[in-house]
């Protein structure tokens, strides 16, 4: 049925329920349920009433078929490895933008002008510096702690520099300043901590450095004989942040909604995603496929085996870097990454048998009917550690490269809740399982 749609700005739609419904028996009682037909045509059932009309509740373990919100930010398509920003395609976006100009369309909505752009980077470069006093906090984590606890625990502790900033209805113009000091102060953070964990000193940011040639400059400095990060190196970066900078409700958005949604502040809805990314299944496997990659490698390449064990449930081995909840077909992150790091690893002449190793793996799993049959392909974070490790980055860091990409997509996300009419605090149901009502015994009458 053709979907009524209100036009808002520039393209962007919200799905009108329309007359078409869902009917739902249960018992003896049959409710209609209405049914949204979002911008792509996807269907999604409204059972916001279904408790009422029925008393019963509906149970969605991982939440594969449960749309959280609506939301016009990302669209992603999993069977035909479809992924756009506010309906721009992944692959221009990842070719021809800055990671500034994908930061303002997934916050604003649409690409800013070049007026608009000048003036958002103008003002994210004025904040790169950490407030006075932060940096101590640096020297206060042990040299073993992991750089996403520090990024994390220094991201919600940022939010003590500024109280204004943390009150549970900010305006407008808040909101702006909560996305700029965030935008430009979480990658210092990264920087920072990356250098007092190497027990390095800190290299304060440049102001007339775009935000990927900053990160760059405050992690690495610079070669004597250059006077910028190299261009190889920065627009490898940049088409990393871009890659990873939003997709949709994945565990570490919808974290970051579900912290926003108790109208904590965005410090610490920020530092909640960055919690739930650092996970093996989520932001951490970039990071967990480098490390298997080094074993296999370490254990004479027999690649072969490996996928043997993945296979294996009982190995307790996983292809890390393959599959997603989404995708079942390429993920067309992956696709853009393995040529990256082609391009890139050729410019910088490295040869890095770890990436012959992962196309061997892929070749292999993607003719193998386990991998075939249940649409295992390679994820984004197949790829993104090989293109990391040959611009510089330890393999520990790489899951704070993934949330410094993504900190534009959770911010967007969290703007964009606050902002929604429907606004409320997210709080799911559950079927209990467990014991009946029994009768308390006095503990001398217990066995
Ligand atoms: C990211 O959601 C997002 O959008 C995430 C992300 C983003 O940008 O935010 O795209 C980023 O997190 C990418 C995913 C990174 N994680 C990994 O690479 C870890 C390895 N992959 C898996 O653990 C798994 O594929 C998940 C976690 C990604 C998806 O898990 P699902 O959807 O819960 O699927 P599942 O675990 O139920 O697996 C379905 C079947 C099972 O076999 P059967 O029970 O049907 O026999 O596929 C098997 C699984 O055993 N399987 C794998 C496998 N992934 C799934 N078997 C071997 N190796 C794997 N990697």
């Amino acid at each position: 049925m053709a979907m009524k749609q209100q036009q808002t700005e520039k393209g962007s739609h919200v799905p009108q329920s329309v007359p078409e419904t869902a009917k739902l028996a249960l018992g003896q009682k049959t409710v209609e349920l209405p049914v949204l037909t979002g911008s792509e045509q996807e269907k999604g059932m409204d059972i916001s009433r279904l408790r009422d009309q029925t008393g019963a509740i509906t149970l969605d373990p991982g939440f594969a078929n449960t749309a959280s919100c609506t939301s016009g930010i990302t669209f992603l398509d999993g069977e035909q490895g479809i992924l756009r920003y506010r309906g721009y395609a992944i692959e221009d976006l990842a070719e021809y933008a800055t990671h500034s100009e994908v930061a303002y369309l997934l916050i604003y909505g649409n690409l800013p002008s070049l007026r608009e752009l000048e003036q958002f980077a103008g003002k994210i470069a004025e904040r790169y510096d950490l407030p006075d006093g932060m940096e101590r906090i640096f020297d206060n984590f042990p040299k073993t702690a992991h750089p996403m606890a520090v990024l994390s625990s220094a991201t919600a502790a940022l939010s003590g520099y500024y109280p204004r900033l943390i009150h549970p209805t900010p305006t407008r113009e808040e909101i702006d300043e909560i996305l700029l000091t965030l935008l430009s102060q979480v990658p210092t953070i990264a920087a920072f901590g990356y250098r007092r964990r190497h027990g390095l000193p800190v290299i304060p940011p440049r102001r007339d450095a775009s935000p990927v040639a900053n990160f760059l400059y405050m992690m690495f400095g610079l070669p004597a004989n250059q006077k910028e990060p190299d261009e190889v190196i920065v627009r490898a970066l940049r088409q990393v942040f871009i890659l990873h900078a939003d997709h949709e409700q994945n565990c570490s958005t919808s974290t970051v909604r579900m912290v926003g949604s108790s109208r904590a502040n965005a410090f610490a809805a920020i530092s909640a995603g960055m919690g739930a990314l650092w996970g093996p299944l989520h932001g951490g496997a970039n990071q967990a496929v480098i490390e298997m990659l080094e074993a296999i490698y370490r254990d004479g390449g027999d690649f072969k085996k490996y996928v043997v064990m993945a296979k294996d449930k009982t190995s307790g081995f996983r292809l890390m870097g393959f599959g997603h909840r989404v995708y079942k077909n390429f993920d067309p992150r992956a696709r853009i990454l393995k040529a990256a790091c082609d391009r890139v690893l050729g410019r910088l002449g490295v040869h890095d048998p770890l990436l012959d190793l992962a196309k061997q793996l892929e070749e292999v799993a993607l003719k193998d009917d386990y991998f075939v049959s249940r649409k295992l392909y390679p994820n984004v974070d197949f790829y993104s550690g090989i293109l990391l490790r040959a611009i510089g980055i330890p393999t520990d860091e790489f899951t704070v490269i993934f949330a410094l990409g993504r900190l534009a997509g959770w911010l967007a996300h969290w703007r964009e809740m606050l902002e929604s009419p429907g606004f409320k605090i997210n709080r799911p149901r559950q079927i209990y399982t467990g014991p009946t009502q029994r009768r308390y015994a006095p503990l001398s009458q217990r066995s």
